[in-house]
């Protein structure tokens, strides 16, 4: 063979590389209102800078006719490029090749670009649309599932890990998503289980739709296992663009800083007459949050599940932060287990990558209930209460209302290392709302009154002007400023700067015991 016959011949390897499992397949991926994995990367890399490596990998297998059959790259393409300029790690399962299933030398290509990006400190964006352990290699595909979940498990904490769903994810493919930092599923498109409706009606005898099972609003509004839901595939591709704006490449780098033009010092007078002046009427809180940040932009993750609860990526003076808040709109902000164990999972994915958090307060406490008991409030409640402690960012709070009972210590107070706490003139801050506590510690007087009712209205008044504000709080330095709402961005502002330089640090240990 002279030269050219040898670029030649490469250049036939490469022709049929692009074509995975074929045009058929590629048609009906198509026909299925999907993209193919090559078209998913173009989607989501800068123009022109993808790299491949490993195209010319092929599996080992010479059982079940497979033998027969053996495309390059082995139903994943693996390679490096870079989203808004900055490197990332990517892989793409191709379904048009076996069902995107992972055999050996699938799950050797993903690892070795875990192992890249680890050693290089940048992120990993996995897009899966797999079918999962790959039948005919048996014990070996599941050796490599686990090669995988080690490098997730590894990496996290290193590297941001998003993965896309955008198929089908069964089995095996569901775990590595779920190690990983952040899942956002296509609606329609994509489905994750670990064993799909067949094998749910032979065992439970339940009849259910892959979309009740393992669809997409299913997974962001009832398990929690999304964090972000995408129109279309496009969609999802732009959410982790997005996404990556806000996040450093690795737990060493600070997040990316992005120029803004909404002025530091801008003062929001609205802000002042956002609280309703009766206290247990709600308002948005995502109002609030778009008053304050730049340009109004907040990036919510999980915005489908525990409402209760609000959680997202946004800017203030061109810095990233980590928004934590009570959404006074839905069960009145109160937190419950799924509150819990959402805003805990933030909290501990900023403070691994550096981003400071901001929370907004205002609380009623903690949810009561046999169901809430029963189902674990003690044991899930001290993960939000455990993040907040072991963090070591930046911590700042806004008490824009109620700050009772275990909630207020919960979330980010002074006694738990917030840096900065601001409460606002409408905070009120005590053992429990002033109702529960006059029925309680005026029990005998309430039962002696000739008119109850009036004096238990009487009793309210007088335990809401005593407890029900800031300035009990503020006496004791518990909280550092009472402030006006309107001026809560720069305030916040100067405090991230007056922070900025920030170093705290945990006692040396293997790692904590978070209350699983
Ligand atoms: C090998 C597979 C495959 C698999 C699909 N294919 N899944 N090949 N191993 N796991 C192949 C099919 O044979 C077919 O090949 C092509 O992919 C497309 O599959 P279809 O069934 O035609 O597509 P569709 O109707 O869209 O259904 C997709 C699917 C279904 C829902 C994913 O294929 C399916 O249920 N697959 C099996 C899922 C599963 O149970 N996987 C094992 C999980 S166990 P042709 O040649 O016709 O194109 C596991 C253990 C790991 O993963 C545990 C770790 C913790």
């Amino acid at each position: 063979m002279n030269n050219s016959e040898r670029i030649a011949l490469l250049h036939k390897m490469r022709t049929e590389a692009q074509l995975g499992g074929g045009e058929e397949r590629i048609h009906r991926q198509h026909a299925r209102g999907k993209n193919t994995a090559r078209e998913r990367l173009t989607l989501l890399l800068d123009k022109g800078s993808f790299r491949e490596l490993d195209p010319f990998v092929t599996h080992r297998s010479y059982d079940f006719g497979l033998e027969k059959e053996r495309p390059l790259g082995d139903g994943v393409i693996t390679g490096y490029g870079t989203v808004n300029g900055r490197l990332v790690y990517v892989f793409s399962q191709d379904f048009t090749v076996f069902g995107g299933s992972l055999s050996e030398s699938h799950a050797e290509k993903i690892v070795k670009i875990m192992d890249m990006a680890m050693r290089n400190g940048a992120p990993v964006i996995g897009l899966n649309d797999s079918g999962g352990a790959r039948i005919q290699e048996g014990v070996i595909s599941l050796g490599g599932y686990a090669e995988i979940f080690l490098r997730n498990t590894l990496a996290s904490g290193v590297v941001p890990q998003v993965s896309v769903i955008m198929g089908p994810c069964a089995g095996g493919a569901v775990y590595s998503p779920a190690i990983t930092d952040f899942i956002i599923m296509v609606k329609e498109t994509s489905h994750m289980f670990v064993t799909g409706p067949e094998v749910v009606k032979t065992v439970t005898h339940e009849d259910v739709s892959f979309e009740e099972l393992g669809g997409a609003h299913t997974h962001a509004s009832k398990s929690g296992v999304a964090h972000f839901v995408a129109d279309n595939e496009e969609d999802a591709l732009f959410i982790s663009q997005q996404l990556l704006s806000y996040l450093p490449q690795n737990n060493l780098e600070d997040p990316p800083y992005l120029p803004t033009t909404d002025d530091a010092l801008r003062r929001d007078p609205e802000l002042d007459s956002i609280i309703p002046d009766h206290p247990n009427k709600p308002y948005d809180m995502h109002e609030v949050i778009q008053r304050v940040v730049d340009d109004g932009r907040f990036l919510e993750v999980h915005r489908h599940y525990a409402q209760n609860i609000l959680v997202g990526f946004a800017r203030l003076g061109g810095r990233s932060v980590g928004i934590v808040a009570q959404q006074p709109s839905y069960l009145a902000g109160v937190l419950d287990i799924d509150a819990s164990i959402k805003g805990g999972r933030f909290v501990r994915f900023c403070d691994a990558f550096n981003i400071p958090l901001i929370t907004f307060e205002d609380v009623p406490g903690f949810l009561p209930g046999v169901a809430q008991e029963h189902g674990g409030i003690i044991r899930n409640g001290a993960k939000l209460l455990f993040a907040y402690c072991e963090a070591t960012v930046p911590k700042i709070t806004v008490i824009t209302r109620k700050a009772y009972g275990g909630a207020y210590c919960v979330m980010n107070s002074k006694h738990i290392r917030g840096d900065l706490v601001l409460a606002w003139p409408t905070a009120e801050i005590a053992v429990m709302g002033p109702e529960g506590a006059v029925n309680i510690i005026y029990r005998r007087q309430l039962a002696e009154a000739a008119d109850p009712a009036a004096e238990r209205a009487r009793l309210v008044a007088e335990y809401r002007q005593k407890f029900a504000n800031p300035y009990v709080a503020a006496s004791r330095g518990y909280i550092d400023d009472v402030i006006e709402p309107h001026e809560t961005r720069p305030r916040l502002i100067n405090a991230l700067e007056m922070l900025r330089n920030k170093r705290d640090a945990n006692p040396y240990k293997k790692h904590g015991n978070i209350p699983l």
